[in-house]
């Protein structure tokens, strides 16, 4: 519930269904999770620009850019984590509601706070999808050389090493990122949106 007393929703004239026919796509937030270095941004980022390609409205919440801004208040404590993909939800619906296809790339490690930004929206309308890596590829891979640090015991709280990971129970969309190169995953999840009517 709301903090805030007596206040009113309000409605735009324009219709999601009249952004629909001008976009000729539905809106729909397709959120990647997986581990640091499972490789969802890389993933988030291709389709994206595939989707683009094809026409649609796009725009990707990406990874660290949102702590450096709207979430500059927030580390990475289970309350914090919680709160950080509270925020980010709230934000692809607002983009998704203005007809664009979001793709948002957050480890969300918690089962219960994706469940939770699946509930804000409609039905069909929230795509789960797990870059699916083992941690020990996503630890050779190390990109940022954070699971370096994080074995040295300089950051507290590491996803994968000392902070869980809850993997998706039923997702909409798997990719294995270490069976698979980037261009295959991207065809696996834009052949995935178009089986489930996002794309046509
Ligand atoms: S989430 O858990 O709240 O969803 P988010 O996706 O925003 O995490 O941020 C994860 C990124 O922050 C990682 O890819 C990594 O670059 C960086 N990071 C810094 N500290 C940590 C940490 N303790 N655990 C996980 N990622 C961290």
């Amino acid at each position: 519930m709301p903090k805030s007393r007596n206040i009113t929703w309000s409605h735009s004239l324009v219709t999601r269904q009249a952004r629909q026919e001008r976009y000729k796509h539905t809106g729909a937030i397709l959120w990647f999770t997986g581990l640091s270095g499972s490789g969802k941004s890389t993933l988030a980022k291709a389709v994206e620009q595939t989707l683009f390609e094809r026409g649609c409205q796009t725009y990707i919440l990406d990874g660290d850019n949102v702590r450096f801004g709207l979430n500059r208040d927030l580390g990475f404590s289970p309350d914090d984590r919680t709160e950080n993909i509270r925020r980010i939800g709230e934000v692809a619906k607002l983009f998704m509601d203005a007809g664009a296809i979001v793709l948002t790339a957050f480890i969300s490690p918690y089962r219960t706070d994706r469940d939770a930004n699946r509930e804000i929206v409609g039905e069909g309308e929230f795509l789960e999808i797990y870059a699916k890596c083992s941690l020990e590829e996503c630890e050779n891979r190390d990109p940022k050389g954070l699971y370096k640090k994080a074995r040295a015991g300089e950051i507290p709280e590491f996803t994968g090493i000392s902070a869980p990971y809850e993997e998706p129970l039923n997702p909409e969309i798997v990719v294995e990122t270490d069976q698979y190169s980037v261009g295959e995953c991207v065809m696996q999840v834009v052949g995935r949106l178009e089986e489930l009517g996002i794309l046509s």
